[in-house]
């Protein structure tokens, strides 16, 4: 029996499945870490961490499989996009990784649309310059931490280290690319005009690649370190919204993905590279070759219920942990108690600053129209449907763009609650179907192996070999209609605060 092994190095936990060449998963492992914020707006990682639980969930998906390396074919990386791995001229990790959800860069990415110009960025990068993106690392380390900046030799994004430390190549593909400013979506290659224009040296940069494509093969002493066979081909993979996206079969035109883990994306194919006028959504290369995607990305989805479950849910875990069960199916049923709409107690889901729709790394967390009768359902059941305000804002602009829905498929943690699925349904107006894998990024880019190995003969064919539609929850018209007032009020909200945010940024400061 061969194997495809995916890794996905994610923000939680790295991540290493392994499945057969029908697609079954085989086995799986996951190896955790620690996220630090050394300050406020700050989310950085040590690269060592990742490399630490990619050896030991490889090693342990191998061991759970019963299989040794010479079995797996090829291997994908997947991974959390953006963030910076900054390597010296030995190869060392100069400081932590800065990560995605990383909002310190507001002045550094300001600089860069203004030097490179607003109009010019866009037509080159087919996105605007957002602070989790990696170009505004670079230059905020230029800018406040000049000795290491005078080390840099190569920048790399997190799992391209990773395949790196796997393989001794500086090598990525164009989906995770894409997320860096510094690339040309279009032509699915770097943007010399931007790397010239903000001073960053282009031999910096990785060699680019399709996802499918074989990047590098395993070395001697990776091989020593995970169990796997030297020689094992490395695909491009894939960053894990791509990934997660092969993984959901959304290689079509209509098929749509909304996916609810610590961030919420709702993720569209496109055949071209179609920019939002707004610029709200980001436009970048499909890990399908010559394809390309449009997304909208939330930065707190499920992460807010976490936030909820850690700061707040002392109770509900404690009661799970004696009935054995997970916190979060106590949280999303008491949710459910909750009447829809939570009388007017609205949550924002801005805890880390948003993307789309409003690009601003200010923006906060709020809950408004407390009373006297609002409870801890009501907050629950208020962050559930907040995320799904913030959801159908992406819905909207897909819209807007005259991209076709014609299925949404949700996945993600948030999107295993029966609760939460039909706010998504009732809130979105979209029937919310769910697949026959839940395994996200890691099977994605496994199937991406099996195509640059010659199991499948391109990523459809992957896909629709492996991917069926297992269930539907329908969207129920009444609760539809009846959402529509409590939406339009989440957004004026927005509105209304949009400059407060921006002083309590000061304050801060
Ligand atoms: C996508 C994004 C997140 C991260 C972390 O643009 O920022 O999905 O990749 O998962």
């Amino acid at each position: 029996m061969a194997y495809l092994l995916g890794i996905d190095v994610g923000t939680s936990g790295t991540k290493a499945l392994l499945i057969d060449e029908s697609g079954k998963g085989a086995a799986r492992a996951v190896s955790e870490y620690p996220l630090y914020t050394p300050k406020p707006l700050w989310a950085e990682q040590e690269p060592a961490d990742w490399w630490r639980a990619t050896c030991e969930s490889i090693r342990e998906v191998l061991k759970r499989a019963g299989a040794t390396g010479d079995k797996v074919k090829g291997v994908g990386l997947s991974g959390q996009m953006h963030g910076s791995v900054f390597l010296d001229e030995n190869n060392q990790v100069i400081r932590p990784a800065i990560l995605w959800c990383d909002q310190r860069t507001a002045a550094e990415c300001a600089w860069i649309t203004e030097t490179v110009g607003r109009e010019r960025i866009v037509e080159l990068t087919s996105n605007p310059v957002l602070t989790g993106f990696q170009a505004g690392k670079i230059i905020w380390l230029r800018n406040n931490e000049p000795e290491a900046y005078a080390r840099v030799r190569k920048v790399l994004l997190p799992k391209d280290y990773i395949r790196y430390l796997l393989t001794g190549e500086y090598a990525t593909e164009v989906s995770d690319a894409s997320g860096t400013s510094l690339f040309n979506v279009r032509r699915r290659q770097w943007a010399d005009e931007v790397l010239d224009a903000i001073g960053v040296p282009r031999e910096w940069m990785p060699r680019v690649y399709e996802s499918p494509e074989v990047t590098g093969r395993v070395t001697a002493q990776a091989a020593n370190a995970t169990g796997l066979k030297e020689g094992t081909p490395v695909v491009g993979g894939g960053g894990d919204q791509a990934a997660g996206a092969v993984g959901n079969g959304i290689v079509e035109t209509g098929v749509v993905s909304v996916s609810v883990g610590t961030s919420g994306v709702v993720f569209a194919f496109a055949d071209g590279p179609v920019v939002d006028t707004g610029l709200r959504t980001h436009t970048f290369c499909h890990a399908v070759p010559g394809k390309w995607h449009v997304m909208g990305v939330m930065l707190s989805a499920g992460g807010s219920l976490r936030w909820w479950r850690d700061a707040f849910a002392t109770e509900e875990k404690n009661v799970a942990a004696t009935m054995g069960v997970d916190p979060y199916e106590l949280i999303t049923a008491e949710a459910a108690q909750a009447p829809r709409g939570t009388e007017g107690l609205i949550f924002l889901p801005y805890l880390t600053g948003e993307r789309t729709p409003h690009a601003d790394p200010h923006a906060r967390g709020v809950f408004f129209g407390i009373t006297l009768r609002s409870d801890r359902a009501h907050f629950a059941r208020a962050i559930l449907e907040g995320v799904a305000f913030g959801l159908r804002d992406s819905f909207e602009i897909l819209r807007e763009m005259g991209l076709p829905i014609t299925q949404v498929r949700a996945s993600g943690g948030g999107a295993r609650s029966a609760v939460w699925r039909q706010i998504l349904a009732d809130v979105t107006g979209y029937d919310q179907v769910t697949i026959n894998v839940d395994e996200g990024p890691a099977f994605g880019v496994a199937l991406l192996a099996g195509v640059g190995t010659g199991v499948w003969q391109s990523v459809p064919e992957a896909c629709h070999a492996t991917i069926q539609v297992v269930s539907t929850t329908p969207v129920n018209p009444e609760a539809h209609r009846a959402y529509e007032p409590y939406y339009a009020l989440y957004r004026q909200l927005y509105q209304h605060l949009k400059a407060d945010f921006a002083e309590v940024a000061t304050l801060m400061q």
